[in-house]
């Protein structure tokens, strides 16, 4: 579960090296819109290591994804999520300005979705988007998720969709 590889990507376990490319990942303001906003590189380290730990305690979480030539592209990945209390798994993705537009992160969620309902056995897998965020939700619908309802989190309107296995 370390690693897998989709037609155009391969993704891999998130480590400490990954810190410097999330950083910039994270301080696009275009990429960040729809993430609660850029994050100072303080918040990425904290953020690397929320998801190191995720992965030592559940054994899958956070994947860094590279272009076949190896070249970092994003990162995505399956974690649990505290949804009003309920312990929900999320699956959810980021790529890099430059590779928006083709199709890598329906091709991401799909192999995201085979992880969960297929190999970790999850009932379900949900994705939360900020309302207004159509290409990631266009993203969701292509990958068969449904809309389940709107909510509001951290102030922000989202919209849950769910897929169930
Ligand atoms: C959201 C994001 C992951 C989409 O990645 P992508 O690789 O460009 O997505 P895809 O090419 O697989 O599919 C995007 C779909 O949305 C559509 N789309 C994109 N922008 C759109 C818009 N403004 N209005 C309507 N549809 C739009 C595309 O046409 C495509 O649908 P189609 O295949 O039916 O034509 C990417 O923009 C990103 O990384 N954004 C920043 C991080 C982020 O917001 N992540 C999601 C958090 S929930």
């Amino acid at each position: 579960m370390d690693h897998f590889s989709t037609t155009r990507l391969t993704a891999e376990r998130l480590n400490e090296s990954h810190l410097v490319d999330l950083v910039a990942l994270h301080l696009d303001a275009e990429v960040s819109r729809y993430l609660g906003g850029v994050r100072p590189a303080e918040t990425t380290k904290t953020y690397l290591a929320t998801n190191i730990a995720h992965w030592d305690q559940h054994g899958f979480g956070l994947f860094v994804l590279r272009t076949k030539d190896g070249a970092f592209a994003g990162r995505a990945g399956v974690r649990h999520l505290l949804v009003d209390d309920v312990d929900e798994i999320e699956i959810f993705y980021a790529f890099k300005r430059e590779f928006w537009g083709q199709g890598l992160a329906s091709e991401i969620a799909d192999a995201l979705t085979e992880i969960g309902l297929s190999k970790l056995e999850l009932p379900s897998l949900i994705g939360v988007v900020y309302a207004g965020n159509v290409a990631s939700r266009r993203v969701l619908e292509k990958s068969d998720y449904l809309l389940e309802r709107n909510a509001i989190r951290h102030g922000n309107d989202v919209v849950i969709y769910r897929k169930q296995r």
